[in-house]
C-alpha cells in the first residue's frame, strides 16, 4: 500500500481506545501478532493508512523480539510524525524519562553493555565508547574496508545467482573484527570470525530459541535471567573465552597503551573518577560492538545493492565518482537506502512519566515505538516518498527527526559514521571491480527477519564479469573496463 495515499492527521477520525491509548486495529492480539509476524511492513502500511500518524498495536512480545522479551507489555503506541519522534528521542531522562527497552538482548550482551544501561550509567559508558567512532577517526578504517571487500569479491562465483546477504555478513564481520581488535593476521581474524559466526547463527537458530522458550515456560524467567540458563552459557562460552583471553593477553603485555584499535582505546579510557573499565565491562562492550557493528550494516549493504542494481544510471554515476575520489553521490545513495529500506523499522522506549504525544495523554509505563519505517515514507517530508532517489540528499539537508535509521538523541547509534563509511566504501569497491546484475528485474520485497527488515531473497545477484584485480591480485584503483 502506498502511504502517500494517506493524510497525516487521520488519528482524529478514530475513537480513543478504552485504555486511553490511541486507536488501532480491533483484531484480537493473536491475529495482530500473526499479521506482524508474516506481513510486518505491509501491516504497518495498512495501519498508517487506516489510523494515521499515531496508533496502537497489540502484539505478543514473543513475536516481536523472541522468548527473552517476555516481560514486555503487549501494547505499543507507534509514532510516525517527526515532532512526536523528536519529543520522545530528546526527552531529558532524569525529569521526564525514557527507560531502556533493550532488555531482551541482555542475556547475550551482558548487564553492563551500553545497550541495556539506564541513565546516568549509560551516558558515562557512552562517553568512553564514542571517541573511537568520531568521523575523523573512523576514516582510518577505510583501507581495511576496501581490502576486505576486494578480497571477498575474488571468491564470488561468476554467472551463477547467489544471495548477497551472507557475503555482506562475511565482509562486515571481518571489518569489525579488524577494527575492534586491530589484528591483521589472517588466521587470527578467521578464528574470531568463526567463533562469532557460530554464536550468532546459533543465537537466532530454531534449536536455541526452542530451548530458551522451554526455559521461559519452565522457570518464568525472561531477558537477563536467561543468561544463567545452560543453553545460553553453552552458546557464549567459546566467544567469552576468546574475548577474556585477548583482554588478558593485552593487560599482560601492556601493549594496549601504544595501540589505537577500539579495544586498546577502551582499555586506556578512564571515567571521571579516574577508574578504567573492568574486564567484565570490556567483555560486554566488545560483544555489543561485534553484534551491533556487523549485522545491521550487512543487511543495509544487501539493500543498497538491491536498489542500485535496478538503476543503471546510478551505477554509472557511482563508478564515475569512484574514479575521481569524490564521495558526495555515494554518501547520498547510502542515505537514501537507509531512508527507504531501514533495517530497524522501529525504536522502542518506555515512558517513565506521562507524556503528551500526537494529541494523546499517554500514561507512565506506556511503550512507544518511533517508527523509522513509516516516518521515512512520510509524503509531508519526502515528496514521492516511495521513489529511490539519492539526489534528494544532494539537494537538501537530512531532516533530523524524519531520518532516524540510527535513532536519535542520547542513544543515537555510536557506529553511525562507521556504518555509513563502510557502506559507501564496500559499495564502490564492489561495483568498480565486478559487474553485477540482479537475478530478477523485479525488486525484492521488504521481509521481516526477527527484529529487522531485510530483502526477501537476500539481495540475489549474478556476477557477469570480474576484473583480474578482483580475481586474486591486489588492485590499485583499477575499475571495470
Ligand atoms: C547501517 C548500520 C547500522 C544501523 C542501521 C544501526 C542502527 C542503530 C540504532 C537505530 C540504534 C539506536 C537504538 C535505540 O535508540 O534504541 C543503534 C545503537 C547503537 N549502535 Fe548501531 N547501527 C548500525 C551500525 C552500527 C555499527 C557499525 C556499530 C559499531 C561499530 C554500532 C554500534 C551501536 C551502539 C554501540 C549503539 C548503542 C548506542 C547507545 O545506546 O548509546 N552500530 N544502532
Amino acid at each position: 500500500m502506498n502511504v502517500s495515499q494517506t493524510t497525516t492527521s487521520r488519528a482524529a477520525v478514530a475513537a480513543v481506545a478504552g485504555d486511553g491509548l490511541p486507536p488501532g486495529p480491533k483484531l484480537p492480539r493473536s491475529i495482530q501478532s500473526l499479521c506482524w509476524a508474516v506481513a510486518g511492513p505491509r501491516f504497518l502500511d495498512r495501519c498508517y493508512a487506516r489510523y494515521g500518524t499515531i496508533f496502537t498495536l497489540d502484539i505478543n512480545p514473543y513475536v516481536m523480539a523472541g522468548p527473552a522479551a517476555g516481560h514486555e507489555p503487549n501494547k505499543r503506541v507507534f509514532l510516525t510524525d517527526p515532532e512526536s519522534i523528536r519529543r520522545v528521542l530528546t526527552v531529558s531522562p532524569p525529569e521526564l524519562g525514557v527507560a531502556t527497552t533493550n532488555r531482551f538482548l541482555e542475556h547475550l550482551v551482558g548487564p553492563t553493555s551500553i545497550l541495556v544501561l539506564d541513565e546516568p550509567e549509560h551516558l558515562e559508558q557512552r562517553k568512553l565508547l564514542l571517541p573511537p567512532f568520531h568521523g575523523e577517526r573512523v576514516r582510518r578504517y577505510e583501507q581495511v574496508m576496501r581490502d576486505v571487500a576486494l578480497a571477498a569479491v575474488g571468491d564470488w562465483p561468476t554467472n551463477r545467482s547467489f544471495p548477497l546477504l551472507p557475503r555482506m555478513q562475511e565482509i562486515t564481520l571481518d571489518v569489525i573484527v579488524q577494527a575492534v581488535f586491530g589484528i591483521r593476521q589472517p588466521n587470527e581474524i578467521a578464528r574470531f570470525r568463526a567463533l562469532l559466526r557460530r554464536m550468532l547463527d546459533a543465537a537466532t537458530g530454531a534449536r536455541y530459541l526452542a530451548s530458551q522458550t522451554l526455559a521461559v515456560l519452565r522457570s518464568g524467567k525472561h531477558g537477563a535471567d536467561l543468561a544463567s540458563s545452560r543453553p545460553t552459557r553453552r552458546l557464549l562460552a567459546p566467544v567469552d573465552a576468546a574475548l577474556h583471553g585477548e583482554i588478558a593477553r593485552r593487560r599482560a603485555s601492556g601493549d594496549f597503551a601504544e595501540r589505537d584499535d577500539i579495544l586498546s582505546m577502551l582499555m586506556q579510557a578512564r571515567r571521571e573518577d579516574g577508574s578504567p573499565l573492568s574486564d567484565g565491562q570490556l567483555r560486554d562492550e566488545l560483544i555489543t560492538l561485534l553484534i551491533a557493528g556487523h549485522e545491521s550494516t550487512a543487511i543495509m549493504l544487501a539493500w543498497a545493492f538491491e536498489r542500485v542494481l535496478r538503476h543503471p544510471d546510478m551505477l554509472d554515476r557511482l563508478r564515475a565518482e569512484a574514479r575521481t575520489g569524490d564521495t558526495a553521490y555515494g554518501d547520498a545513495v547510502v542515505k537514501e537506502t537507509l531512508r527507504l529500506r531501514p533495517v530497524l523499522p522501529i525504536l522502542l522506549r518506555e515512558l517513565t512519566t506521562p507524556l503528551s504525544l500526537g494529541g494523546y495523554e499517554l500514561p507512565a509505563g506506556t511503550w512507544v515505538a518511533p517508527c523509522t519505517y513509516l516516518v521515512q515514507r512520510n509524503p509531508d517530508v519526502y515528496p514521492d516518498p516511495l521513489a529511490f532517489r539519492p539526489e534528494r540528499f544532494l539537494d537538501s539537508r537530512t531532516p533530523t527527526y524524519a531520518w532516524t535509521p540510527f535513532g536519535g538523541g542520547v542513544r543515537r547509534c555510536a557506529g553511525a559514521a562507521f556504518a555509513q563509511l563502510e557502506m559507501r566504501v564496500v559499495l564502490q569497491t564492489v561495483l568498480t571491480h565486478c559487474e553485477l546484475r540482479p537475478s530478477r528485474a523485479a525488486g525484492e520485497r521488504v521481509h521481516r527477519r526477527f527484529i529487522t527488515h531485510a530483502p526477501s531473497r537476500g539481495g540475489r545477484v549474478r556476477v557477469v564479469r570480474k576484473l583480474s584485480s578482483a580475481r586474486g591480485s591486489a588492485a590499485n584503483g583499477a575499475v571495470c573496463d
